[in-house]
C-alpha cells in the first residue's frame, strides 16, 4: 500500500471527493474561519500569526510543567545541528503572549484584541474528536483585568458559535481564583487525598504530587469514584475576596446581556496559566467529556515568560474539528462551494489557445475554467455539468471570425450571442442577477 498519513492527522479535501465527512471538508474549515473572522473583526480583533514551533521554554513555562500536554504530549522538533530545543505548538496562547512581549505590542491601544487560526499539535491517544494535529480558532485580549472584558470575551465566543449555526451549546463558567486561592485549595486537596493515595491511579498520584487540582480532571474511573466518595469541595468555595468580587461582576455583565451560562463550581482547566475566570463550551451531541472550546484569564503568563511587568490577558480557543462534529449533530448544512460561472471550450484544436485567452480575460470578473483540448459539444456540456458551471461558451471558427461568443445558460438552456468585447459586462450582469458567495467575496 502507498504511504499513509500519520495517525491522528486528517486531510482536508475538496468538495466532490469520495468519503468526504464534514470534518474533512476543506470548504467547511474555510466557512468556520471566515465566520469567526467576521464576528471577531467586527468587535475590533486583528489577526496575528505566530510560528508553528516555539522555543521549548515558551511551551514548558507557558502551558506549565504539571500539565498532560508538557508531561506526555509534546512533539519535539529535531533538525540538523539542533537537539530538540523547539516544540510544535500544542496551543496558541503562550506563543501569542511571547509575540506580544517580543514585538512591543504594548504600544498599541489596550485592550488589544488578537485572533488567529491554525494547526496545533498534541501527541494524544487518538479517538473521535481527539487528534494529534487539530485546528483551532483562537482569540486573545491583552492588557486589561476589567471584568467587562471577561464578559465580552465569553459573549463573543457565543456569537461565533451561533453564527456557525450551533444550537445545543452550553457555557460552563467558573473561577479558579488567584494564585493564593489556588494554593489554599491545593493544600486542602493534598490533605484530603493523601490518606487515600493507594486508591489513586498512577496518573492521579502524579497529579497529587504536582498539582492536586488536576486530580479532579483525571480520566481514571477509580479516581472519579474516590472524588465522589470524599465529597470534595469545589474551587469556587476557596475564592478570595478579590477573585470573588471579580467573578460576580463578570456574571452581572453576562446576566445583563442575557448570555446564558451554567455555573460549574469545579471547573479545572488543563493548562497551568489560568487565573480567575475560566470556562468551557460543551455540546450535547458531542459528549460531556469533550469541550468544544476552553478559555480563561491568564494574568500571570507574561511574567512566566520573563516579562518584568505583568500583562493581564484572557482568551479562548475552539477546535474546528470538534466544532464540525457538533455542527453535524445539529444538522448544520454548509453550502457546496460554487462551480465556475463560465466554462469555455473550443470545438477544434486550432481554437484551444483562443478559448484559453477568453477564459483568462473572463477571470477579471468571475471564476472561469476552460477545456485544455478540443471537444465535441455533447462532451463539453457533460464536463461543464460535472464542474457545476453556470454558463458554457463554445468556440468554433465562426465565433473566432465574427468576434462573438455563444453563451449557454446550463440551467435554462437559453443561448445568447455576446460580442467578445462585451463578455465582461455580460458576466457582471449575470453576477448581479444571482450573486454567489465566492464571486461576492
Ligand atoms: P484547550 O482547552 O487545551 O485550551 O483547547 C481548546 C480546544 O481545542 C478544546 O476545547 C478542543 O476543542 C480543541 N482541542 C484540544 N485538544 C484537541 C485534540 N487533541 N484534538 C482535537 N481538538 C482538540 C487551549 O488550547 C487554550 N490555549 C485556550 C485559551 C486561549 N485560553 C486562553 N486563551
Amino acid at each position: 500500500m502507498a504511504i499513509q498519513r500519520p495517525k491522528g492527522t486528517q486531510d482536508h479535501l475538496p468538495d466532490g471527493s469520495p468519503k468526504l465527512g464534514l470534518d474533512t471538508r476543506a470548504a467547511a474549515f474555510q466557512f468556520i474561519r471566515e465566520t469567526a473572522r467576521r464576528v471577531l473583526e467586527r468587535a475590533g480583533a486583528q489577526q496575528i500569526d505566530t510560528p508553528i514551533f516555539e522555543d521549548a521554554e515558551v511551551i514548558k513555562r507557558g502551558v506549565g510543567g504539571s500539565t498532560d500536554i508538557v508531561r506526555k504530549e509534546m512533539f519535539t522538533v529535531y533538525y540538523f545541528g539542533d537537539h530538540g530545543g523547539f516544540i510544535l505548538r500544542p496551543e496558541a496562547t503562550a506563543g501569542v503572549v511571547r509575540a506580544y512581549l517580543q514585538n512591543g505590542l504594548k504600544q498599541l491601544p489596550a485592550p488589544l484584541k488578537l485572533w488567529l487560526h491554525g494547526p496545533m499539535f498534541r501527541a494524544e491517544n487518538v479517538q473521535k474528536g481527539r487528534l494529534r494535529q487539530f485546528h483551532q480558532v483562537d482569540y486573545e485580549v491583552l492588557g486589561s483585568t476589567d471584568p467587562l472584558v471577561d464578559a465580552e470575551t465569553i459573549s463573543l465566543l457565543v456569537d461565533v458559535v451561533r453564527a456557525l449555526g450551533l444550537k445545543q451549546v452550553k457555557v460552563k463558567l467558573g473561577s479558579i481564583g488567584d494564585p493564593e486561592d489556588r494554593e489554599a485549595y491545593n493544600a486542602y486537596l493534598r490533605d484530603l487525598f493523601t490518606p487515600h493515595v493507594d486508591r489513586l491511579s498512577d496518573d492521579g498520584r502524579a497529579r497529587l504530587e504536582r498539582n492536586p487540582m488536576r486530580i479532579l480532571d483525571g480520566k481514571a474511573p477509580g479516581d472519579q469514584e474516590l472524588i465522589a466518595e470524599l465529597g470534595v469541595k469545589p474551587m469556587l468555595a476557596f475564592l478570595g475576596e478579590a477573585a470573588r468580587a471579580h467573578f460576580e461582576q463578570v456574571r452581572a455583565h453576562l446576566d445583563a446581556w442575557d448570555v446564558a451560562y451554567d455555573i460549574d463550581p469545579s471547573i479545572v482547566r488543563g493548562l497551568d496559566y489560568y487565573r480567575r475566570t475560566a470556562w468551557e463550551l460543551h455540546h450535547e451531541g458531542v459528549g460531556a467529556k469533550s469541550a468544544l472550546c476552553g478559555g480563561g484569564r491568564y494574568d500571570g503568563l507574561a511574567q512566566e515568560l520573563g516579562s518584568k511587568d505583568p500583562v493581564p490577558g484572557i482568551g479562548w480557543a475552539f477546535g474546528m474539528e470538534r466544532l464540525l462534529l457538533a455542527m453535524e449533530a445539529d444538522g448544520v448544512v454548509i453550502p457546496e462551494s460554487d462551480g465556475p460561472l463560465l466554462y469555455v471550450a473550443a470545438l477544434d484544436d486550432s481554437n484551444v489557445g483562443y478559448a484559453a485567452t477568453v477564459a483568462m480575460t473572463a477571470r477579471q470578473v468571475a471564476r472561469t475554467e476552460f477545456a485544455y483540448k478540443a471537444m465535441k459539444p455533447g462532451n463539453v456540456f457533460r464536463d461543464a455539468e460535472r464542474r457545476r458551471a453556470r454558463f458554457v461558451a463554445l468556440i468554433g471558427s465562426d465565433e473566432v471570425e465574427q468576434d462573438t461568443l455563444t453563451v449557454k445558460n446550463l440551467a435554462t438552456g437559453q443561448q445568447t450571442t455576446v460580442p467578445t468585447r462585451d463578455l465582461l459586462a455580460f458576466l457582471k450582469g449575470q453576477l448581479a442577477l444571482t450573486p454567489t458567495p465566492l464571486e461576492n467575496a
